[in-house]
């Protein structure tokens, strides 16, 4: 095949992908409707985990003007904002519980776009963005834990950086080197300090938003040019015009989405969940602290990471990431039927793993849960 017919053919498979003659008025907002049918709520998920990107943007920029990034004042100014700031505590509470409310979005979005198959052609580019968002809100999750700078914060963060070192052993000839070379990269010194808390600064509220953003942009494009997928196989029971019917009640899940987080944020602080001693300043000279865990959102990988060899996890991982990523290839023929049976024993996993995964762990190494 000639360069020329190569370069007109990946030409014509955007073209096809971003059909930008629909970039209109009457395409994408008179024309556009919602398909009706036993599976819609799906469509909502999108918006919610929009919603609480939007949210985490406005309270992290609130928090930028207290936040010190160095490691003698960042615990000191994260208690500062929770003690002294008007609302301080407030806007804490919201960044983080709305963290976890982003992840829990994005996760049940992933998995019901691949239970009603709207990875299909041509959504393809939507599909594969959107694992990129999901790796980019995880890198979200793990940069901003150690922000504040307590024991677990730390002592989780340096677990994390070991795990992908760890990655080298598994690989052959130069590339073993790999790992340890981006986990210096990441870590800035010999062990996790100021270049660490530095670096995961920049990462976190540049690096992040910045890539998100891009692909954030494509994401959405595709969206709006393709419209909604048509989620199951029968015909649609009826369908609904998306302005003014969809987006109504995508801003009502909106409303209801910021009342759980206003509420949850004013009752209960986040770290009601872990013992106190945990979150104390992080000390350099102390041993490191029993209870030392990741945020629930990495538990389907923690705990089996406790009980199983370690080559055997980072071979499962690396299955689940090509099988994610190439999933409008892989699973093009695959019936929605069977798409939705493996949506929902990859959402029991998840499930099982975070509720379970510490009894789960006991159970096989005894001790007390
Ligand atoms: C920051 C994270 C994300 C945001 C803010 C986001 C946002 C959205 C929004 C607003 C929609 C339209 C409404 C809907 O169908 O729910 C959408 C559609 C879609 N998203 Fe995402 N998304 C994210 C992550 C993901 C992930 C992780 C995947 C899967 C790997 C994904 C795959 C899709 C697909 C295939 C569609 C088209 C759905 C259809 O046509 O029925 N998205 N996304």
């Amino acid at each position: 095949m000639s360069l020329v017919s190569v370069v007109k053919r990946a030409v014509e498979y955007v073209a096809e992908r971003f059909p930008v003659e629909k970039l209109n008025y009457h395409a994408m907002v008179e024309k556009k409707e919602v398909p009706v049918h036993r599976l819609s709520w799906g469509y909502y998920l999108g918006g919610a985990a929009l919603f609480f990107l939007c949210v985490q943007i406005v309270t992290g920029l609130m928090l930028l003007f207290y936040y010190q990034p160095t490691v003698s004042d960042a615990h000191a100014s994260v208690e500062f904002i929770s003690e002294h700031v008007h609302g301080g505590a407030l806007i804490r509470n919201m960044h983080a519980w709305g963290s976890s409310m982003m992840i829990a979005c994005v996760i049940a979005h992933l998995l019901t776009a691949f239970a009603m198959k709207a990875f299909e052609k041509p959504r393809e580019i939507t599909w594969v963005t959107g694992v990129g968002l999901l790796f980019l809100t995880f890198g979200f999750g793990f940069t901003g834990y150690l922000l504040p700078w307590h024991q677990i914060a730390v002592n989780a963060t340096k677990i994390g950086l070991q795990s992908i070192e760890q990655v080298g052993q598994y690989l052959p000839g130069q590339m073993a080197q790999w790992p340890r070379a981006i986990r210096e990269t990441i870590q800035g010194e010999a062990t996790v300090g100021q270049a660490t808390l530095s670096r995961f600064y920049a990462i976190h509220v540049i690096v992040l938003p910045f890539a998100l953003a891009g692909l954030l942009g494509i994401h959405l494009l595709a969206v709006q040019l393709h419209g909604m997928s048509r989620g199951v196989d029968e015909p649609a029971r009826r369908r609904e015009k998306f302005f003014p019917i969809f987006i109504i009640k995508d801003f009502s899940v909106w409303g209801v989405a910021f009342f759980v987080l206003f509420v949850l944020a004013l009752c209960l602080p986040f770290e009601s969940f872990y013992s106190y001693p945990l979150f104390e300043a992080y000390d350099p000279n102390g041993s490191t602290p029993d209870g030392i865990k990741p945020e629930w959102y990495f538990y389907f990988v923690y705990y089996p990471l406790e009980l199983l060899p370690f080559g055997v996890i980072l071979v499962a991982s690396g299955l689940a990431a090509v099988l994610l990523l190439l999933a409008p290839w892989i699973f093009r023929g695959t019936s929605r039927k069977t798409l939705r049976i493996l949506a929902f024993a990859g959402a029991a996993y998840f499930l099982g793993m975070t509720l379970f995964g510490e009894r789960i762990y006991h159970f096989f190494k005894g001790g007390a849960p």
